[in-house]
Formats: C-alpha cells, structure tokens, sequence
C-alpha cells in the first residue's frame, strides 16, 4: 500500500488504531505523543491533507480558516461534532466526518451504570467504605437509594444511544416515555410513549436521560423552568454533551432537594467541571468515558482511518457530514 499518506495525528490513539496508522498510512504526531494544542496543530498540519482528531480541541470558524491551505479533510474520533463549525468547514470546502454507529451500546451502557449508580447512591456508598466509614449491615442503611425497576424513564431525543437505553430499561421492566422532535415509528417506538408537550413528559418520568445532539437549539435545553416541572423525586442522567444542560440550575435543584440526584457524564468547558458538583453528594461524576471500551474506541479510530483511507483513495468517505 503506497504510504504517502499523509496525516496530523492530533491525540494519543488505542495501541491497535496507532500500529494501523503506522502500517497504512504516514502519521505525523505531537512532539510528547499526546494531545497537540490549537496552535500545534496549525503549525503541524502545513503541508498535510488530513487530520485525525477529537473533541479534545474546538475546530471553530477562526480554526478552519487558520488551516494550512494544505489540509483537505478532518476525520473526528466521535460522533458528536459539535467541536466543528460544520458551516464554516462547508465554506471553507473541508471534508468532515464522524463515526457513527459503533458506540451506540458502549454509551447506553454508561447511561445505564449512570441511572443505576445515582438511584442506588454507589457513589456514596464506595466513598463510605473506602474512608472506613462503614459500621457493618444494618436494615436501616446510611444509604437508602430508590428503587428503578418499575419506574418511568424519559428519553430525549430518542435516537441510536436513546433506543439502546430503552432496550436496556425494559429489561428492568421501566415504562419508556419519551420526547423529540418527531415520533419514532412503531417499530422503533417499541411501545414507548411519545410525548408532543414537554411539560406532560417532564412531570411524569423518574427519569429523565438526555440524548439529543449539542446544537444551538439544545443549548441549556434543560434549564430552571424545566426541573420545576420535574418530580423532586427524579433523577437527571446526562451522556449527551455537557451544554445541553444548565450546570448552575442543576446544581441548585440537587443541592435544595428540587431533584433527586444526576448522573452526569459530560460536562460544559470539559475538564473544567463546574466546581458546585464537587460539593454535591447526589451526583455522580464520570470522566466522559461513554465510549470508552477497548472494542469501542478502537471502532471509533478504525472508522474514522476508514473514512481517511477514502479521502485518500478519491472516494466520497462513507460517514461525511461536511
Ligand atoms: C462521541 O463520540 O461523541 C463521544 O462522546 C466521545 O466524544
């Protein structure tokens, strides 16, 4: 295979994903092997055609117009985007692509771990017993958490990952109520019920998992005005995009009782939480680790090379989105 394959590697990758650069194409790293800066990239991307990158660095307007004229396409390890100004890279005539699909059920899961985790206050309970805490069974437990099994889980945006998690919560005999813009047919709707008025959807479910993509439109999606309308029983599960939701409004519902607990996996200005959740007991806190299995990043890279190997073949990369 002709190795003249030029492409900016911008991340540390799966060992698998670096020896399958190594051996089809001629990868160009970042001078320590992990994630290069804004201002790497540019530098390192002259005279390059492809970049391989991540959520990790915001490819905005004034970052697609700053790339070397060199720089033909952008293959993103997710499938969310919303770290690329897709217009401005339209504008500017740059291939884009993500990797959908392949974490579907690595991501329900999280959110799954993430329902369980915050009803049954794991979190709590591991940091009771590993500070010594723990005085022995007792039927009257420190820790009473809520039951899920027979509860009602509200899905929006019930796409790939939200179908996954209704396939997983009926398992745990949950009614599946969800919401969106459009209604599912029957038979992805699998007896879910749909709800056109949000305010119906909120003050019914136990639980509410957000699944839509991070747009303008989705911005603080759930602010104050829709936890008031939510049970001070339920619990938040977020595996989406941390801006979805307002982090100040959420912080204040779990700290006054207004909401039973969250569960959060992705967080606005990521790694930069906001510090209010530290404080909070009734949330539980992952590191954005939804896809974040070996099986499932190395499909998540592998696809990504793929649509690579077709920029470089002349060929339209099967998961294009610009
Ligand atoms: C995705 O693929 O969008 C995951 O959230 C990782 O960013």
């Amino acid at each position: 295979m002709s190795k003249n394959r030029n492409v900016l590697v911008t991340n540390r990758l799966p060992a698998a994903v670096e020896a399958r650069l190594d051996a089809e194409f001629s990868p160009k790293r970042g001078a320590n092997g992990g994630s290069m800066t804004r201002e790497e990239i540019l530098e390192g991307a002259k005279e390059t055609p492809c970049l391989l990158i991540s959520p990790a660095v915001r490819f905005d307007r004034e970052m697609i117009f700053a790339l070397p004229a060199s720089v033909k396409a952008v293959a993103t390890v997710s499938v969310g985007f919303d770290h690329i100004d897709l217009e401005a890279a339209r504008e500017r005539g740059l291939i884009v692509t993500n990797t959908p699909d392949v974490l579907t059920d690595s991501t329900a899961d999280i959110a799954l771990v993430l329902m369980l985790s915050a009803a049954r206050r794991t979190g709590e309970a591991e940091r009771q017993v590993r500070a010594g805490k723990w005085g022995g069974y007792t039927p009257a437990s420190s820790i009473m958490g809520i039951e899920v099994s027979g509860k009602k889980l509200g899905i929006y945006g019930m796409g790939r990952i939200g179908q996954a998690l209704a396939t997983r919560a009926r398992a745990l005999n949950m009614e599946i109520h969800y919401a969106g813009r459009r209604r599912l047919p029957p038979e992805q709707e699998q007896g879910a019920i749909y709800h056109p008025d949000l305010s119906g959807f909120l003050g019914e479910i136990d639980f509410l998992s957000l699944h839509c993509p991070s747009t303008a439109e989705t911005y603080h999606w759930l602010d104050a005005a829709k936890i008031a309308q939510m049970k001070p029983s339920a619990i938040v599960i977020n595996t989406a995009r941390g801006a979805v939701l307002d982090d100040a409004a959420l912080i204040a519902a779990l700290k006054e009782g207004r909401l039973y607990a969250a569960g959060l996996d992705v967080f606005e200005n990521e790694p930069n939480i906001n510090p209010g959740y530290l404080e909070l007991e009734n949330v539980v806190l992952l590191p954005h680790i939804g896809s974040a299995t070996t099986e499932t990043r190395n499909a998540v890279c592998f696809k990504a090379l793929d649509n690579l190997a077709a920029v470089f073949a002349g060929q339209e990369p099967p998961d294009r989105i610009a």
